[in-house]
């Protein structure tokens, strides 16, 4: 039997102006939307207490699982305010599949896709003033959750268009928490789900501009036969010494190699990796030990679109740094949800860098980049209906 989500809605709210303000410069995580997508789950029970509730902490036992053993699987993903004020998803149904995918992993109970698509939407539609036009202005038209009329010199307040280029959104962070209070390590017999949402500025306020990714030898994501493929939170705090090493060595972002040491690449941190190659395709790492990005996927289903061959396949760190030194190699990109595609100018390892192209951000990636936004917000045809209208 499929899970209700009925709305009980705070009484509360963040003060309209307020969210307009906060809407106009959001970056990144920093703020959440008044309410929150929640279900149990329990073994006797299954999947019960579906809702919308007012945004509100955890209280749980010390002894829970989570706590002690890190039982614990999140998702990622967007709503889109188009041209028309309509609200969109993009992908869920892809994110509800790699949510139950990872809670098999880690040994949670599978939430069913619609539920998870479901809750998602309900979450959206209780929080739609807090979906950003694309500009990053307020959503005009949209109500808050309750509060009395805007004032004139709230709507000002928040300058729509200042922070201007044209990728605001509201992230979604869908999770699901092992709660058994029991010190033994098995499986939990309780979990708690949650949605929770938190508007998003721009990525590249000022321009999308190149990264470059070191390439640790230190430290490795995923082995072969562990965690890599699911989206779980300790694949996560594995990465952070990681992430500190790039930036000690004045990068933005860490690319991973196999942990077996045959110098294969896997991905970022946060997003999957993907070269062009002068002779026209477009190369990413198989899966297996990478998680399964829907941006990746995304990319290598536009490709035939912008006259590239997708190829996913095993790829050297030989090989790459080969082809970015000889020009076969001639765009490199990260792909994820956050920052959708991210150009990858340059590598630096222990003791030696190469950059890709002349450095700068390549022509292919800056299309590919334009054709995934110009889909999400609406502004192209959805001819592989990947969109879902919320409202
Ligand atoms: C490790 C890792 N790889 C790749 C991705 C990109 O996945 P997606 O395109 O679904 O956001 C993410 C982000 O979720 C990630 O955390």
């Amino acid at each position: 039997m499929s899970l209700d989500f009925p709305l009980d809605r705070t009484a509360t709210p963040v003060p309209d102006a307020e969210r307009r303000a906060l809407l106009s410069d959001p970056g990144f995580g920093r703020w959440f939307t008044d309410h929150m997508a929640v279900a149990a789950w329990d073994a006797e029970r299954g999947w019960h207490d579906g809702g919308v509730r007012p945004l509100a902490p955890f209280t749980l036992h010390p002894g829970a699982a989570v706590f002690h053993y890190g039982q614990e699987i999140f998702e990622g993903l967007k709503a889109y305010r188009h041209a028309d004020g309509g609200v969109w998803l993009f992908r869920p149904e892809d994110n509800a599949r790699r949510f139950a995918r990872s809670a098999r992993r880690l040994a949670l109970p599978e939430l069913p896709e619609a539920d998870f698509v479901r809750a998602v939407e309900e979450l959206v539609r209780a929080d739609a003033a807090w979906v950003p036009r694309a500009d990053g202005g307020p959503a005009e038209g949209d109500e808050g959750s309750g509060s009395p009329a805007t004032s004139a010199s709230a709507r000002s307040a928040s300058a729509p268009g200042a922070s201007g280029s044209g990728e605001q959104s509201l992230y979604l962070r869908p999770f699901l928490i092992a709660t058994e209070p029991f010190l033994g390590v098995r499986p939990s017999t309780q979990a708690l789900f949650r949605v929770i949402a938190s508007p998003a500025g721009p990525y590249f306020p000022s321009g999308v501009t190149g990264v470059t990714l070191w390439i640790t030898e230190t430290y490795s994501r995923a082995a072969v036969g562990g965690t890599g493929a699911a989206k779980c939170g300790g694949n996560y705090a594995g990465s952070l010494v990681a992430q500190t090493e790039a930036r000690e060595n004045g990068c933005e972002q860490v690319l991973y190699l196999d942990s077996a040491g045959h110098g294969t690449i896997e991905e970022s941190g946060t997003m999957n990796l993907c070269l062009v190659t002068r002779d026209g395709e477009l190369l990413t790492p198989a899966l297996g030990t990478i998680l399964e990005g829907v941006t990746r996927d995304t990319v290598l289903a536009l490709a035939p679109e912008l006259g590239l061959r997708p190829v996913e396949r095993a790829i050297s760190l030989a090989e790459l740094r080969a082809g970015a030194e000889d020009g076969t190699v001639s765009e490199v990109f990260a792909a994820g949800t956050a920052a959708v595609l991210t150009p990858v100018t340059g590598f630096k390892g222990a003791g030696y860098a190469f950059t890709v192209g002349d450095g700068t951000p390549g022509p292919t990636t800056l299309a590919l980049r334009r054709t995934v936004l110009d889909l999400q917000y609406g502004r192209a045809e959805d001819r592989h209906g990947w969109l879902r209208r919320v409202r």
